[in-house]
């Protein structure tokens, strides 16, 4: 074995002694990145990767404005909520000016996960009710209440189903899912089910607390909503009492292009919306906004303290996030370069059968690989070759959807139109290979 290979083999063994082996790693030759630039990781021996997958490094790789303000307010204060600061009023003031006027309170946490633990605090407090309806093949973060809503754990491996207060509904996918295409009458089929979903749980005696869903599903398979679907889910969810949450962990602040979060898209305002992942960069860091209304029955008398949500340097670097998208225009940019990406996808269907669809919002993408177009067979030893294959060509993806066939793209918002153009390229060799 090469020295490389053994530090690597070392690397792993330790990593299932002392972190547990249910930790997964990338790739079947498993990567030590140590620095990231931008749109690059670089591995120990100073190659060079292109990263088309971290949707948290949001505006790129130690982006020196976000860096920069961190550290000064690091090395000026950091503590908690419990004193006055004006930087969480600020950041307050600039995330809230970035949503739909309703949703004016925030609260903020450490992670997605703790986001959507608290939405569904508030949803439940707010409606005095437990249940809540969910996508199928969804994920919302790995506490016990949110993997007992996340179809894509409680019934995959390892899963122990769901509790009674969780109802499922069909993943309103356009290309694979019982309904076809994206039009409102699809849309519309999608949204039947989330009706009958709370019917049948009324019969049943249950009592409605929230619709929880991404406005993109990524875990599903980067698949995006046919026209009008959650306008229909939440309003049978709100003719019964519920709320209605957006998970904009994956797919929010920009990344989707024509819109700043991903529920615009769809046309509508939720009462909750959850935020992550991007919103910090690589810092842990995540916020709930929603509704006066909701807020005020939260403040039943049990307070609300979270020891690092909010804190100074989260502020400082939430905030620094906010100016890069705005400063270098990246929503726009996500827009362009996302575009051009999924035409050049769409060309390589043309000439590579294995292309069964390509779709997405800016620079949230999925490409879906079947064997068969009439049938929709999925390809996934395919899609795990291609990711393989492109890693030792310097391009990291990933894949994912419950057929494991659906290569995922939402790279930094750096991302360029040659990055887009070079990874077509490889894609166009290693698909003419499999
Ligand atoms: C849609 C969605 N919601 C919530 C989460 C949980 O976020 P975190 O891992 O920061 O707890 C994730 C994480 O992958 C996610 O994809």
């Amino acid at each position: 074995m090469t020295t490389a290979a053994t530090r690597t083999e070392a690397l792993l063994a330790a990593r299932r002694g002392r972190l547990g082996p249910s930790l997964s790693v990338s790739y079947h030759d498993p990567l030590e990145i140590v620095r990231g630039e931008g749109q690059y990781l670089f591995d120990r021996a100073g190659e060079r990767y292109l990263d088309c997958v971290n949707n948290v490094c949001h505006v790129g790789h130690c982006e020196p404005r976000v860096v920069a303000a961190g550290q000064r307010q690091l090395a000026t204060l950091n503590t908690n909520t419990r004193y006055l600061h004006e930087s969480i009023l600020e950041y307050a003031r600039r995330l809230t000016a970035t949503l739909p006027a309703e949703l004016s309170v925030c609260y903020f946490v450490n992670s997605g996960s703790e986001a959507n633990e608290l939405a569904l605090r508030l949803a439940r407090t707010h409606t005095g009710a437990r249940d809540v309806v969910v996508l199928e093949h969804g994920y919302h973060g790995h506490t016990q209440a949110l993997i007992d809503l996340g179809h894509y754990k409680f019934a995959g491996r390892g899963g122990q189903g769901a509790p009674e207060t969780t109802h499922v509904v069909p993943l309103p996918d356009p290309y694979r899912g019982p309904h076809k295409g994206y039009e409102p009458a699809t849309g519309a089929a999608y949204a039947r089910h989330v009706e009958t979903a709370w019917e049948q749980a009324l019969a049943a005696g249950r009592r409605p607390a929230a619709f929880l869903a991404e406005s993109i599903s990524g875990c599903g398979g980067q698949v995006v909503f046919p026209a009008g679907f959650l306008a229909g889910a939440y309003t049978a969810t709100r003719a019964v009492g519920g709320v209605c949450i957006a998970d904009e962990v994956q797919v929010g602040c920009g990344r989707v292009g024509r819109a700043f979060w991903g529920f615009e898209l769809q046309g509508v305002v939720p009462d909750i919306v959850t935020l992550g992942k991007p919103i910090g960069n690589g810092h842990p860091m995540a916020a709930v906004a929603t509704t006066p209304e909701i807020a005020a029955s939260f403040a039943n008398g049990m307070e609300y303290f979270n020891t690092f949500g909010g804190n100074p340097v989260s502020c400082a670097i939430g905030l620094a996030v906010l100016d890069v998208i705005q400063e270098d225009g990246l929503q726009r940019h996500a827009l362009a370069v996302g575009e051009r990406f999924m035409r050049g996808l769409r060309d390589l269907g043309a000439r590579h059968p294995l292309v069964g669809d390509v779709r997405g919002e800016g620079l949230f993408i999925g490409l879906e690989l079947v064997r068969d177009r009439a049938t929709l067979e999925p390809a996934a030893a395919a899609a795990d070759e291609l990711v393989e294959t492109l890693r030792h060509r310097g391009i990291l993806l990933s894949t994912d959807g419950p057929h494991h066939n659906v290569v995922k793209i939402k790279p930094p918002l750096v991302f360029t139109h040659e990055n887009a153009d070079e990874v077509v390229e490889a894609l166009d060799d290693v698909l003419a290979t499999l």
